[in-house]
């Protein structure tokens, strides 16, 4: 389709199409597709924001089943990177699973008190899995365009893999480069660690709709990275290509289960206009 400003048809997908794939201008969606944003009280949003807190006691109160469900359904919802959705939410139920996992979080209070713990795993090894799921999606859905099939059958494949002992990644790094000295390129993915690093930004995401969705229900939670990942990917069986992102712990607020006011550092060291 020619461009609208220029007229000029267009090219392949620059920077192989990253940011492009859910926009294909050659399907029944993409741009003219449209939903109408629901109203959102920006006051209630910043509630829920402000009073999300770590908490590191809970009472004995359970969490009906079918919130929890609801927050999980939630988590998914996440933003998450070209919708490889490359995460895994564990709600440990099993009471010989969760008192490991409660040792394998140092035994924390904010585990230990919990009425409900979900292990948030990145899963950057199912890529290859989810594009094929997602690209069958597309198309199940008719809503699937040339250009985003094309995203999901070549593009995925040449921005995350790294092939095996990561050769192909470290010819993409001097290919990329070069490339990148004449136009703008997303680089990085070049080795499993890169793909690590990928997949848990996703999920982290995901752990934070999960916790939000809780404080919406008037549940709280805490999220732990102080856990022995060895012994978590053992009680959960885990393969060798997955990682645990977070160990979310959730329950009723207990009295004194915050330890403090919402300190942060001044804004001026975080926040730059530029
Ligand atoms: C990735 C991550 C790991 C964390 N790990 C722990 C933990 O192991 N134990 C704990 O008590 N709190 C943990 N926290 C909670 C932080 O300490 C907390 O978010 C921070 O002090 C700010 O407090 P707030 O969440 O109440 O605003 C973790 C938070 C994040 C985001």
């Amino acid at each position: 389709m020619p461009h609208e400003k220029t007229g000029l048809k267009s090219k392949a997908p620059r920077n192989f199409g990253l940011g492009e794939e859910l926009s294909g201008d050659d399907g029944p969606i993409g741009r003219d597709y449209h939903e109408t944003p629901e109203f959102v009280d920006a006051h209630a949003a910043e509630t829920l924001l402000r009073s999300r807190r770590s908490i590191r006691s809970f009472t004995d109160r359970p969490i009906p089943e079918e919130v929890v469900r609801n927050c999980l359904e939630l988590a998914l919802l996440a933003p998450n990177s070209s919708n490889l959705q490359a995460w895994e939410f564990y709600w440990v139920r099993q009471p010989e699973k969760r008192r490991a996992l409660v040792e394998a979080c140092l035994s924390q209070k904010a585990a230990r008190t919990a009425a409900e713990l979900v292990v948030c795993v990145a899963r950057p090894d199912l890529y290859r899995r989810n594009a094929k799921l997602v690209r069958e999606q597309l198309e199940q859905h008719q809503v699937s365009s040339k250009t985003m099939l094309a995203y999901y059958n070549k593009v995925v494949p040449l921005v995350y893999g790294t092939g095996p002992l990561s050769l192909f990644g470290f010819l993409k790094r001097p290919l990329f480069s070069l490339i990148g000295c004449f136009r703008p390129m997303v680089r990085g993915l070049y080795s499993k660690k890169d793909r690590e690093m990928w997949a848990v930004k996703t999920s982290a995401l995901g752990c934070e709709n999960l916790m939000l969705a809780f404080r919406a229900h008037g549940f709280d939670t805490c999220p732990m990275e102080g856990f022995d990942e060895v012994r978590v990917r053992k009680i959960l069986g885990l393969p060798r290509g997955a990682r645990v992102t977070m160990v979310v712990s959730a329950g009723e607020r207990a009295v004194g289960g915050v330890y403090g006011p919402q300190l942060r550092l001044p804004s001026e060291l975080f926040l730059f206009e530029t």
